[in-house]
């Protein structure tokens, strides 16, 4: 895959983007493209490179296929790191785990206990 990159100066990753912030399409002029953290770092990573990125877009369940197909080079789609998984395709380090909170004021703890209790709050 190295070589291929290189030769054609260009780091294709294959992702789904349905996934916002991960991966979301984003349309100007009538075009296409793509967006989120995930394609921001493939970006960065493409750069250190020094080869253009190109997104590939498909179903969430092609995309290990199509690694191993060589059609995409890597792949960025929020994806986990299962046990599963790992018996078909090397994973890198995790470069996200989530802690991120919501937060409200602590005399209204008991009111937003729940996604569905916040609906119509200011
Ligand atoms: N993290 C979950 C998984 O690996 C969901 C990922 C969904 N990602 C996407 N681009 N649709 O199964």
């Amino acid at each position: 895959a190295y070589n291929k990159i290189k030769s054609e100066k260009t780091l294709t990753m294959g992702t789904s983007a349905d996934f916002a912030p991960f991966e979301f399409p984003v349309v100007k002029n009538g075009k296409k493209t793509y967006n989120g953290f995930d394609i921001m770092v493939a970006n960065q990573i493409a750069k250190d490179m020094g080869v253009k990125l190109k997104v590939q877009n498909m179903q969430f369940s092609s995309l290990i296929g199509e690694l191993q197909n060589n059609k995409v080079q890597m792949v960025m789609a929020g994806m986990t790191a299962t046990k599963e998984r790992r018996k078909a395709v090397d994973f890198s380090k995790p470069y996200y785990t989530e802690s991120e909170s919501l937060l409200v004021r602590k005399s209204d703890a008991n009111k937003y206990t729940t996604q569905a209790s916040t609906k119509g709050a200011s």
